[in-house]
This record gives structure tokens, C-alpha cells and sequence, in this order.
């Protein structure tokens, strides 16, 4: 009885683990940041977060590809949430990428981080 309840329990990470943006599996803040990465972030760095959006296409520095797990894990959280709330020439990137505190509140903006990293997790599910 006990080793079937290690199986289920591992059996139930495993699917958490192949978690896609797809399937509505998101808490209720997840989904907030779904609706506004859609409305404010995927033109530029398209609904896959690979930096594929049409507005993005044109830009001379190319926006961050979120799926890209060796290039992203070299960020940290507090550098991702500063880079939305004060834009890109705030960090010394590319001021293409806006200032985000006038749309967003700092709990939202969280919840953005959340939702930028999830685009890798994704990525190494379907590998
Ligand atoms: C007008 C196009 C545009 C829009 C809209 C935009 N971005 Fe960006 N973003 C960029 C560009 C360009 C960069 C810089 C890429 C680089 O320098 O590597 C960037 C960089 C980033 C980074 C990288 C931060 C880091 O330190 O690695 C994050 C995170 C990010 N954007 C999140 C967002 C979020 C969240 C939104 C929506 C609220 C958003 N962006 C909207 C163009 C955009």
C-alpha cells in the first residue's frame, strides 16, 4: 500500500512537470499574468515567449527569448522583475523593452516573473 502511494505521488510530479501554457492548469494569479502578458508583452515577445511577437521582428535588439533555459537561468528574479517594472534602459538593456510601473503594480509584476519563467520549465517538458 505504502509503495503505491510513492508511485501516485511521483506520478503526480511528473505530470506537474510536463504543466503547458496550453492546459488551464494555472492558479488564479497565473492566469492574471497570462491575460496581460497577451495584451502587453506577446507583441514583442510572442505567445511562446521565444522573442518571435510581430512588433519584436523590427527591433534592432531582438527581444529575450523566455524559452531559452541557459540563457534565462543566468537572471535572477529581483533582475527580471526590475527589468518590467523599469524597463530595459534601466538595466542597461535595450530601452526598446518599456517601463512597465505605470501599467502594473508591483504584485502583478511578480506574477509576471512567474509567468516569464514558466516559458522555460515549458520548453524542458517537451524536450
Ligand atoms: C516593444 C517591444 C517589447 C514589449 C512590448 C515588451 N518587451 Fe520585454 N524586452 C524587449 C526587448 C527589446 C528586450 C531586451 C532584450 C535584450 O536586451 O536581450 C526585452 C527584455 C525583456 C526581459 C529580459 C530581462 C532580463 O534581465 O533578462 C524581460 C523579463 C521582459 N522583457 C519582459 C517583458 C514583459 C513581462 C513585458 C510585458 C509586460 C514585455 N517585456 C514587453 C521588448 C519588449
Amino acid at each position: 500500500m505504502r509503495k503505491k502511494g510513492v508511485f501516485a505521488i511521483a506520478a503526480a510530479l511528473t505530470c506537474g512537470a510536463a504543466l503547458n501554457p496550453a492546459i488551464p492548469l494555472f492558479a488564479a494569479d497565473l492566469r492574471a499574468a497570462h491575460d496581460n502578458f497577451a495584451a502587453q508583452c506577446a507583441k514583442c515577445h510572442g505567445d511562446s515567449g521565444r522573442g518571435d511577437g510581430p512588433a519584436g521582428a523590427a527591433l534592432p535588439v531582438r527581444p529575450r527569448n523566455f524559452a531559452d533555459c541557459t540563457r534565462m537561468s543566468k537572471e535572477s528574479d529581483d533582475r527580471i522583475f526590475n527589468t518590467i517594472k523599469g524597463g530595459g534602459a534601466s538595466v542597461g538593456l535595450s530601452k526598446e523593452m518599456p517601463p512597465w510601473s505605470e501599467a502594473f503594480d508591483d504584485d502583478e509584476i511578480r506574477q509576471l516573473v512567474t509567468y516569464v519563467r514558466q516559458f522555460c520549465s515549458a520548453q524542458r517538458a517537451n524536450k
